[in-house]
């Protein structure tokens, strides 16, 4: 199992291109699933997370080849409608199977997904929207298993705002009979470009990037092209490497739009921060203010970014305290922070960082994604050598971390080693 050897201290400099979005394209690839024919997905991240989805795609019957960074999608020979716990429990993201096979086979078999490393991630909203739209949804053996004969347009208010139920909801209703409204629906950006995506195949949604999206079914869609998003949360999360390692940084193929809470809170930290259509840019002062945030859904501040802001307020100067208001357990990063040195105390869902710690490197396990990029991040500016072991999790999200992180001038380095 691969581990990371940083060796702190260098302050960080340079340009990162930043690829797709991970979680666009763990939407749109499943979203072909409703119509055969040929789909390219381009600006494709090459990730654990799209190779599960392409593998769970493929024992569908989907033919998928990726060139560059170019996806091809061949959904003419779909004939299966399972998704087995062997991937489900690698990804989460799998469950984005269950609408569109519903919506365009009339039967689905999708594992239930278990809870995450850091605690309980309940499907419920998905499955309440689908059986709104007409679905016989039962449970059985760890599996959802759903039927219908044509689902029909419903009204369906989502108690709480979801990513994953939006998206599943939304590419049902595309082929349900008749209208369709989903009120408290998510805005991420990732569920904006799933419904642009949808558009393209002939759906016909309004109120796009809105919390209410209103949808008239149509009996058939067609194959599509699309050009993925890029990724928010590693664009966060190199502006946070610079700022951490008292760097500057240049973000190219980036949406600013995106990032406006992350800016925000890294301006109030008492970064510079420039943007053009499609870049940002970065500049840290000479010390770093505590700054609180809470994250919250979009436009807030991004869960997915929590244990990288809770590093960076490690080295800041004063208190600050990072809440998480989506995932309440969401901190396994932190007892790992603590072994490099940083001083925090965990109440309830809120982490109470007294920052200028000096840190130092140590051997630190990543739990989940977005706690190994707080590590890593750690490690960039603790002193001595950090090992982060277990990096599996950070290439189910980030495209050659530190292949980029070296172009900025990290010393780090990508190891095999045997130990876990
Ligand atoms: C997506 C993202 C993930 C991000 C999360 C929150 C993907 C592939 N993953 O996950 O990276 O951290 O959004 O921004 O896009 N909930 C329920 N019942 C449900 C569904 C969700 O109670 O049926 C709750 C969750 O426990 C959580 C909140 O709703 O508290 C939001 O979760 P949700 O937006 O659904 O997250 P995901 O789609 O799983």
């Amino acid at each position: 199992m691969d581990k990371f050897l940083i060796r702190g201290g260098r302050r960080l400099s340079g340009t990162v291109a930043i690829s797709g979005a991970k979680n666009a394209t763990l939407a749109l690839m499943p979203a072909a699933l409703l119509a055969g024919g040929v789909f390219r997905l381009r600006n494709t991240p090459v990730l654990r997370d799209v190779n599960t989805m392409s593998s769970l795609l493929k024992t569908m019957g989907m033919k998928i080849e990726l060139e560059d960074d170019q996806l091809t999608l061949d959904t003419a020979g779909v004939d299966k409608h399972e998704a087995p716990y062997e991937y489900v429990k690698k990804m989460r993201a799998s469950i984005y199977v269950l609408g569109p096979l519903i919506a365009r086979f009339g039967r689905a078999k999708v594992s239930l997904p278990g809870g995450c490393a850091w605690g309980p991630r309940p499907v419920n909203l998905h499955m309440e929207g689908l059986k709104k739209l007409g679905a016989q949804i039962d449970l059985k053996g760890g599996y959802i298993i759903a039927q219908a004969k044509r689902l029909t347009g419903a009204r369906i208010h989502f108690d709480i705002s979801s990513v994953g139920a939006t998206g599943n909801v939304m590419m049902a209703a595309v082929l349900a009979k008749g209208h369709t409204v989903i009120q408290n629906a998510a805005i991420e950006p990732e569920i904006t470009a799933l419904a642009h995506f949808l558009v393209a195949m002939g759906a016909r949604i309004q109120g796009i990037g809105t919390n209410r999206i209103e949808i008239e079914g149509v009996d058939e869609l067609h194959a599509a092209d699309a050009d993925t998003i890029p990724d928010r949360i590693e664009a966060g999360t190199f502006l946070v490497a610079a700022a951490i390692t008292g760097g500057r940084v240049r973000l190219e193929s980036a949406n600013p739009d995106h990032l406006t809470a992350i800016i925000t809170k890294l301006e109030e930290a008492g970064c510079t921060i420039n943007t053009g259509p499609s870049w940002v840019s970065l500049e840290t002062p000479q010390t770093l203010k505590a700054v609180d945030v809470t994250a919250a859904i979009y436009p807030g501040f991004p869960t997915d970014m929590q244990a990288q802001w809770t590093a960076l307020m490690a080295v800041a100067q004063g208190t600050s305290i990072v809440t998480d208001s989506i995932y309440l357990d969401r901190f396994k990063h932190v007892p790992e922070l603590i072994r490099l040195g940083a001083d925090i105390d965990l109440k309830e869902n809120a982490a109470v960082v007294r920052g200028s710690s000096k840190l130092t490197g140590a051997k630190v396990m990543s739990t989940d994604l977005r706690a190994s990029a707080s590590l890593i991040l750690a490690g960039l500016v603790a002193e001595g050598t950090t090992e982060v072991l277990r990096v599996y999790h950070i290439d189910r999200g980030y495209e050659a971390i530190e292949k980029k992180l070296q172009a900025m001038g990290a010393d780090i380095e990508r190891v095999a080693g045997e130990e876990f």
